[in-house]
């Protein structure tokens, strides 16, 4: 190999150009965004979706984030947990992007974060809600846009515990969402009286659910609670209803379940309840202003997706603000992100010192292609953040 010698003084002169060229870019010059999402596989509608919200922001903004141009890198995760670290890698080293915005799936988002925390770059999760991310695994560097699995889960089982349901059968894909959103459930639940008798998985992201139907045909529970999300949302909630189940076993869910799902879902979808922190029609300023403004955008309507798109670059705006840009000053933008009071299309909320929204979790009902609000299911809803030191 051959190599290439310097005399000192042009080493010196070579590093200090490297290093202003280091600082100009941390203040200066577009900030590279690292957009790590689903664009392929059965959440490939939910990753574009959170997309179109986060670009929606920034339009708004005039192309830019506190002060700054925003450059793109994108990278299809296709929530395949097995490349996740590779994926993000791509970003962090190959790239060098200033900040990571990602991902849908939990298992792929425990690597990345395991990545963000290695490498110390910004994280803003934009829908993952593995509950060890703001839990075990919490750090300064990382902040959600959206939920912990837990949070929407508790809320349907404090509602069908008001219901009255006493026994409950729980039915989800077996990974981290699908565990810690039933447990969510199940926990709501034995609040109210009732239990879960018992929960039914099958393998991500297999929708092979004809098996499993039939167990609960015979268990006969008053209730099903159903974690599945985007393609898996979809076949599952036509498979119930095809099966005659929603005529005597009601089904409910986190609002993942009939969200960005409904125009496929159609008639088997109607009437069903869900729990989640947004609903379509929620009837405030911001709300209706983001719905018109997505649907020129995009010629589509937005879901919950979109909004924690548009909420994840505004928490990064408002942390920008308080640095002037400045992207050296770490510590302070981190706090600013952590600290910020957020404006959503989903009513305003904060986050917890764990980096995750403190926010209502509504109750809604499936009318048409509407997820419409019916009441707040649980005020202020915070995750408890189990084994979070920071
Ligand atoms: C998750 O893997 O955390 C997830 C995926 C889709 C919807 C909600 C949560």
């Amino acid at each position: 190999m051959q190599s290439i010698r310097l005399a000192w003084p042009a080493v010196a002169g070579a590093l200090l150009a490297a290093a202003s060229i280091g600082a100009t870019a941390q203040t200066s010059g577009p900030i590279k965004i690292g957009l790590m999402l689903p664009y392929s596989g059965t959440y490939a509608a939910l990753g574009t979706a959170i997309e179109n919200g986060f670009k929606l922001y920034v339009q708004e903004q005039g192309g830019k984030l506190g002060g700054r141009e925003v450059q793109y890198f994108k990278v299809d995760d296709e929530s395949e947990p097995a490349k996740a670290t590779d994926n993000v890698n791509k970003l962090i080293k190959r790239d060098n992007v200033d900040v990571l915005v990602g991902t849908v799936h939990s298992g792929v988002a425990l690597a990345m974060a395991k990545a963000a925390k290695d490498n110390n770059t910004l994280l803003v999760i934009p829908n993952a809600g593995a509950d060890a991310i703001t839990g075990p695994m919490c750090g300064p560097n990382i902040v959600r846009s959206s939920f912990s699995n837990w949070q929407p889960g508790y809320a349907m089982g404090v509602v069908a515990g008001q219901k009255g349901v006493k026994r409950a059968m729980t039915i989800t894909w077996a990974y981290a969402a699908g565990a810690e959103s039933t447990k969510g459930f199940t926990e709501g639940l034995e609040k109210g009286g009732g239990k879960v008798i018992k929960d039914l998985t099958l393998p991500f992201p297999n929708v092979e659910f004809q098996a499993l139907l039939t167990e609960i045909a015979a268990q006969k529970p008053d209730a099903v609670y159903a974690f599945f999300a985007g393609g898996g949302a979809v076949k599952f909630v036509k498979d119930y209803a095809a099966a005659g189940l929603n005529k005597t076993i009601p089904l409910y869910g986190p609002g993942f379940l009939t969200d960005g799902t409904l125009e496929a879902q159609g008639a088997s979808a109607q009437n069903m309840l869900t729990t989640l922190h947004y609903a379509d029609n929620l009837d405030t300023a911001k709300n209706n202003a983001f719905r018109k403004a997505y649907a020129i955008a995009y010629k589509s309507q937005p879901d919950v997706y979109a909004v924690q798109g548009y909420d994840a670059a505004q928490i990064l705006a408002n942390g920008l603000k308080a640095v002037g840009g400045d992207l050296s000053k770490r510590d302070q933008l981190s706090a600013a992100m952590r600290k910020t009071a957020v404006d959503s299309p989903r009513g305003k909320f904060t986050l917890s010192a764990a980096g995750n929204p403190v926010q209502d979790m509504y109750l809604r009902e499936v009318k048409g292609n509407n997820n419409e609000f019916r009441s707040v299911a649980v005020k202020a809803l915070a995750d408890p953040a189990r084994g979070c030191k920071l």
